[in-house]
């Protein structure tokens, strides 16, 4: 295979420099990006006359034939990278035109226009992928309906909520994450090519007829940040990150309501896996795996700004290193959402087990503590009123709700026989009045802003 760079060099290649810097293992994932960057390409240079019109209607055919033959591309071809498969290809099409194709650019500003192209098309897959995840958790709420379960804050039972309130959280996390994709898209829309390799071309490259082509809504201003800047890749896998620190702690939270301790909810068998040596389990792996292949999307991150770090302006071989951390986290991240969606639409609940994580009359300590300060009791005092009584309880081994009322008015006068009234969950719930809060009309008016956001 011939390289596109051989002419200064009496040697071929070391077969083991060839292991260790070919890339169509890896970029064989721009081939579409790449040859709708070449027909843009070959058009513009029928435009602005550096080639006949008749050259670049070879080009452009020639280019379109052989995407099609190159389908599905072979990564292990042996070929330096993308770029190369391409022209090779090109060549043997069409002949010696080919050879204008790669006029006044460079592969730097190839690969990262390429790039550019690859992760707007990403970002909407990926949009799309964290709608479906989005609704499937609606859903799951909507099954949950008004479900009352004791809230959890360092693991300790807090305050009765909706398990609806819960799940809905995180379809306002995902959603934030679906917004920060979103903003980024207006970083990746700027258009790299004219700056040649990293000083920009004499030729009169017309930027805006590709930009048009290819549908970028701005040109870069400085050739060689254009080349060299991996910002928006970055920016990516940043919130990437932060993506699948809500799937992970999603997961846990599914992992723990689906473990004997909780038993809130069970997962259909099509999406739980089994155990080799003790016949009677059922294991939640598909949240385990997202929890756990979290760290892979930690570390393509850590790679990434790690390989920019220290390099000098413009570009550096280095740079290659950008793709597979990019690509392999891009994939992992659909097909994670994929089959979080499908495992979640099929998700049930054991209302049962709500109902006795609420049935424990410490959950209402801070309903009695609000009570008291309706009665205009200071805050602290009543805090401290609370607590004593619940020491009490305690000592005298018996439940709150059990404690007559003459006892609660040897804490404070302001107690009456009302306060007993306060031990029920639904109660509880109902007394919130903050928006955002668990009260079940909320939950439901925050069901139906997202069913209407979703459709
Ligand atoms: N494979 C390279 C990359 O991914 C393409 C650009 C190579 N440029 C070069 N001058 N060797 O960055």
């Amino acid at each position: 295979m011939k390289a596109l760079w051989g002419g200064r060099f009496k040697k071929e290649m070391h077969p083991l420099l060839k292991e260790f810097s070919y890339s169509l293992n890896v970029d064989w994932e721009l081939f579409d990006a790449e040859i709708a960057v070449d027909i843009a390409w070959a058009k513009m240079l029928g435009h602005i006359g550096i080639i006949t019109q008749d050259e670049s209607a070879k080009l452009v055919n020639g280019l379109k034939a052989i995407s099609k033959e190159l389908q599905p591309v072979d990564p292990n071809a042996p070929f330096e990278d993308v770029h190369t498969l391409i022209q090779t290809h090109l060549e043997k099409k069409i002949g010696n035109v080919a050879k204008k194709i790669h006029t006044g650019r460079s592969r730097n500003d190839l690969v990262v226009t390429s790039t550019r192209i690859y992760l707007k098309q990403k970002i909407s897959e990926i949009d799309a992928a964290l709608k479906k995840t989005e609704t499937a958790l609606l859903h799951t709420a909507q099954k949950a309906g008004d479900g009352i379960v004791a809230g959890v804050t360092h693991l300790r039972k807090a305050q009765p909520i909706l398990l609806a309130h819960h799940l809905l959280a995180y379809v306002a996390m995902l959603d934030e994450d679906r917004s920060r994709l979103n903003d980024l898209l207006k970083r990746v829309d700027v258009l790299p090519l004219g700056s040649a390799a990293l000083a920009g071309s004499s030729l009169p490259i017309d930027q805006k007829f590709l930009a048009k082509e290819l549908s970028f809504s701005k040109i870069a201003g400085n050739s060689l940040a254009a080349v060299s800047d991996r910002g928006f890749l970055t920016e990516f896998l940043s919130d990437l990150a932060i993506l699948w620190v809500h799937l992970s702690r999603l997961s846990e939270d599914f992992i723990l309501w689906n473990s004997e301790f909780f038993n809130y909810v069970e997962i259909d068998d099509a999406f739980a896996t089994g155990s080799s040596l003790m016949p009677q389990k059922k294991n939640p792996d598909v949240f385990e795996l997202i929890r756990g292949r979290t760290g892979s999307i930690f570390g393509h991150l850590q790679a990434l700004l790690t390989v920019q770090k220290g390099l000098p302006l413009s570009y550096n071989r280095d740079l290659q290193e950008d793709k597979p951390a990019v690509f392999d986290a891009a994939r992992k991240t659909k097909l994670a959402l994929e089959i979080l969606s499908e495992t979640l639409s099929t998700i049930s609940f054991n209302k049962e087990a709500f109902k006795k994580s609420v049935a424990e009359d410490h959950l209402f300590s801070t309903d009695l503590l609000e009570y008291l300060v309706r009665k205009k009791v200071p805050f602290s005092e009543a805090h401290e009123t609370v607590g004593k009584i619940v020491r009490h309880a305690e000592e005298a081994g018996k439940n709150l709700s059990q404690l007559p009322v003459k006892i609660w008015q040897q804490f404070s006068e302001y107690f009456e026989s009302d306060v007993l009234d306060l031990f029920k969950p639904e109660t509880s719930v109902e007394a919130k009045k903050t928006k955002g809060s668990t009260n079940p009309t909320f939950v439901k008016a925050e069901r139906t802003k997202w069913e209407k956001a979703l459709k």
